[in-house]
C-alpha cells in the first residue's frame, strides 16, 4: 500500500514511519521539521519538508496519490494553545482541513488521525473513560482535535473518504522531546540524566501525582498498521486502560536507569514538588475494549518493558548513538 504519513520526522510519527516501512509498504512523509528532525528518518521513506498548512501540499499529494494518510503533523503543546489559540487552530484545524480537501480531490482512500483520548475527555466522571462519553475539552488543543473529528467524519458521510480516528492516550518512548503534549517520560529521563531532580506537579493532598494511562509508541504504531487495514470506519480509544501515579511512573524510570548502571543516591528517591497546573486532570485513563474488539489492538508492552526500551534510547542519545 501507499501509505503518507504526516508529522513522520516527530516522535510518534517515526515510529509509525518504521513500522509501515517494516511491514513492507511504501511509504512518503510530509513534515515541515519544526519539532521533528532528520535524526528520525527512515531512509526507506521518500520525504517531503512541506507545511501542511502551505499550498505546496498539493502538488505532493497530486503527484504522490497515496491510498492512505495517516495525519500525525500538528502543533502538540497545550499551554501554547492556551497562550495562542489562533495559531493552534490554524496547524490543526486548517492544516487537517486542508489535507481532507486534497484527500478527496486526489482520490485517497482512508484518512487516519491522531486524536487524543487524554485532553479530548477531559477530567471525566467515568475512568476508564470509553469512547462514547461526552468530551470535556479543556483547551484550545483539545478542542481543535475535536473539531477535527468532526470534519473527518463529515468528509466520510459527505465524500465517502474512509476515516479511523486514533484517539491516544499517554504515549512514551524512544525519540520523545519534552515538551510536547504529555512528556514527562522525557522530562524525568533527560532530567535524571542531567544529574538533576525533577518536579512531580501534584494535587493539594495527592502527592503521588496524577494518574495516567501511559501506552508505548510501539504499541500506538501497531494500532496504525491496524488502522490503514480495516474497512470499518470509527473512533477507537488506544492506551492500555490502566492507570498509573506520575510518583509510581518516576519510580519506574529510576528503577530503570539504576538497572542500566546509573549511579542515582538515595537522594533522587524523593523528587522537587510543585502545585498542579491549570488545566491539569487528576485522572484519565482510556476504555480500549471497542479498539480490541473491532481493530484486535492488544498493547504488547508492559509500563516495565516500554520504559527500559525508552531509557536505553536516551543512554545511547547521551552517548552520542542515539
Ligand atoms: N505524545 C502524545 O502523548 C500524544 C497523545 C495524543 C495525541 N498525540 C498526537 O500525535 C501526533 C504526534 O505527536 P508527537 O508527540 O509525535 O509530536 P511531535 O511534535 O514529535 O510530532 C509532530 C510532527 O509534526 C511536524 N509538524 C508540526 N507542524 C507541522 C506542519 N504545520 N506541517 C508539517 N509538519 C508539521 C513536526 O515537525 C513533528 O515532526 C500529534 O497529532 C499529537 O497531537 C500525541
Amino acid at each position: 500500500m501507499k501509505i503518507l504519513v504526516t508529522g513522520g520526522c516527530g516522535f510518534i510519527g517515526s515510529h509509525v514511519v518504521d513500522a509501515f516501512v517494516d511491514a513492507g509498504h511504501e511509504v512518503i512523509i510530509v513534515d515541515n521539521l519544526s519539532s521533528g528532525t532528520l535524526a528520525n528518518k527512515n531512509e526507506r521513506a521518500r520525504f517531503y519538508q512541506v507545511d501542511v498548512c502551505t499550498p505546496e501540499l498539493d502538488a505532493v499529494i497530486r503527484d504522490e496519490r497515496p491510498e492512505v494518510i495517516h495525519h500525525h503533523a500538528a502543533q502538540i503543546s497545550v499551554p501554547l494553545s492556551v497562550r495562542d489559540p489562533l495559531t493552534d487552530a490554524e496547524v490543526n484545524i486548517k492544516g487537517t482541513l486542508r489535507l481532507l480537501e486534497l484527500s478527496r480531490a486526489h482520490g485517497v482512500k482512508r484518512f487516519v488521525f491522531a486524536s487524543t483520548g487524554g485532553a479530548i475527555y477531559g477530567e471525566a466522571g467515568l475512568v476508564p473513560t470509553p469512547e462514547d462519553y461526552v468530551p470535556q475539552p479543556s483547551s484550545p488543543y483539545a478542542i481543535s482535535k475535536l473539531s477535527c473529528e468532526h470534519y473527518i467524519r463529515f468528509y466520510e458521510k459527505q465524500h465517502n473518504l474512509g476515516h479511523v480516528i486514533l484517539r491516544y492516550s499517554n504515549v512514551y518512548g524512544p525519540r520523545q522531546i519534552p515538551h510536547g503534549e504529555a512528556g514527562v517520560v522525557a522530562i524525568f529521563a533527560e532530567a535524571l540524566l542531567d544529574g538533576k531532580l525533577p518536579t512531580l506537579n501534584h494535587f493539594p493532598g495527592e502527592p503521588e501525582g496524577m494518574v495516567r494511562d501511559y501506552c508505548f509508541v510501539k504499541d500506538i504504531a501497531a494500532a496504525n498498521l491496524l488502522a490503514a487495514k480495516t474497512s470499518k470506519p470509527g473512533t477507537y480509544n488506544i492506551g492500555t486502560g490502566k492507570g498509573t501515579t506520575t510518583y509510581q511512573l518516576y519510580r519506574e524510570i529510576l528503577q530503570a536507569l539504576r538497572l542500566r548502571g546509573i549511579d542515582l543516591p538515595p537522594l533522587f528517591d524523593q523528587l522537587e514538588r510543585a502545585q498542579a497546573r491549570a488545566g491539569d486532570i487528576r485522572v484519565s485513563t482510556l476504555n480500549t475494549a471497542r479498539a480490541q474488539a473491532e481493530l484486535g489492538f492488544r498493547p504488547a508492552f508492559p509500563l516495565r518493558d516500554g520504559l527500559a526500551q525508552t531509557v536505553a534510547w536516551y543512554l545511547a542519545r547521551q552517548k552520542g548513538q542515539g
